[in-house]
């Protein structure tokens, strides 16, 4: 199986650059032709898909992800709206109808997963809260056979971006000891920082994806300003199979070749 996982696009309506500079539907739709060219059997949206959450940026977002060949499955970040999202996606089926938060589970692929939906109205950070994590407990003790992916918008880790950091998943510890306790979750796979991190916390291997418009500022001096750069877009790709979940980040664009190694006769290229 092969998961694409999207996350942190931004999106803006009407053409409007996010912070007068980056042009969000354009990297969308660039994203979304490499997820295509991926043969990716599932996309998870891991928050931030739009930037101020309000109805016709998520039209918007609905007319570009309309070239997806995967189905998709979205959670929100503290730039959406838990609402427009749940009412956005309502045809994908995912999010639990009974739960006030905005989580949900997809079955019926080789990798269960389970979304989690860590946005705060009106904060920029992140929580689950009991009543999810008590929805969660319920969900994993029902297939503790199943191989299974969790994903977040919020990570709970700190990354030294300091600006970042004060803005984590604030009971992130609470998730982790719960994860660490079902050991058929095999990742807890983030957004929300907009770069490429990877670490391994109480045993649970999380890591946050890349974004693909504009990547947060690579500077771990604490005193460092909140800016972002216009880095090459990237995006991770899950892939498991004989039992193992590995993950590879992509380029978005397309890059030279490829090219052989080896010529006609099967000499290798001197
Ligand atoms: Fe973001
Ligand atoms: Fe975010």
């Amino acid at each position: 199986m092969i998961l694409a996982q999207l996350t942190d696009s931004h999106l803006k309506a009407g053409g409007r650059p996010a912070y007068g500079r980056v042009d969000t539907a354009a990297a969308l739709r660039r994203a979304v032709a490499a997820v295509n060219a991926s043969g990716a059997d599932a996309v998870i949206f891991s928050g931030d898909l739009t930037d101020r959450g309000d109805a016709a940026e998520f039209e918007a977002l609905a007319e570009i992800l309309a070239d997806l060949r995967a189905p998709v499955f979205a959670v929100p970040g503290n730039h959406d709206r838990r609402d427009t999202l749940r009412a956005a996606f309502l045809a994908s089926g995912f999010h639990d109808p009974r739960a006030p938060f905005c989580a949900g589970v997809a079955e019926g692929f080789p990798l269960r997963l389970i979304g989690l939906d860590s946005s705060v109205p009106g904060a920029p950070h992140g929580e689950i809260g009991a009543a999810q994590l008590a929805w969660l407990e319920a969900r994993l003790a029902e297939r503790p056979d199943a191989p299974t992916l969790a994903f977040v918008h919020h990570p709970p880790m700190r990354t030294g971006i300091r600006h970042m950091d004060v803005q984590n998943l604030h009971d992130g510890d609470a998730l982790l000891a719960l994860l660490a306790r079902h050991p058929q979750v095999l990742h807890l796979a983030c957004g929300h920082v907009h770069r490429a991190v990877a670490a391994t916390l109480g045993g649970v291997a999380v890591s946050i994806a890349p974004a693909p418009a504009h990547a947060v500022d690579l500077d771990l001096d604490p005193a460092a300003p909140p800016a972002f750069r216009l880095e090459p877009p990237m995006l991770r790709l899950f892939r498991f199979a004989d039992g193992v979940l590995l993950s590879h980040l992509a380029c978005v664009d397309p890059a030279p070749g490829p090219f052989p190694f080896f010529d006609g006769e099967g000499r290798l290229i001197d």
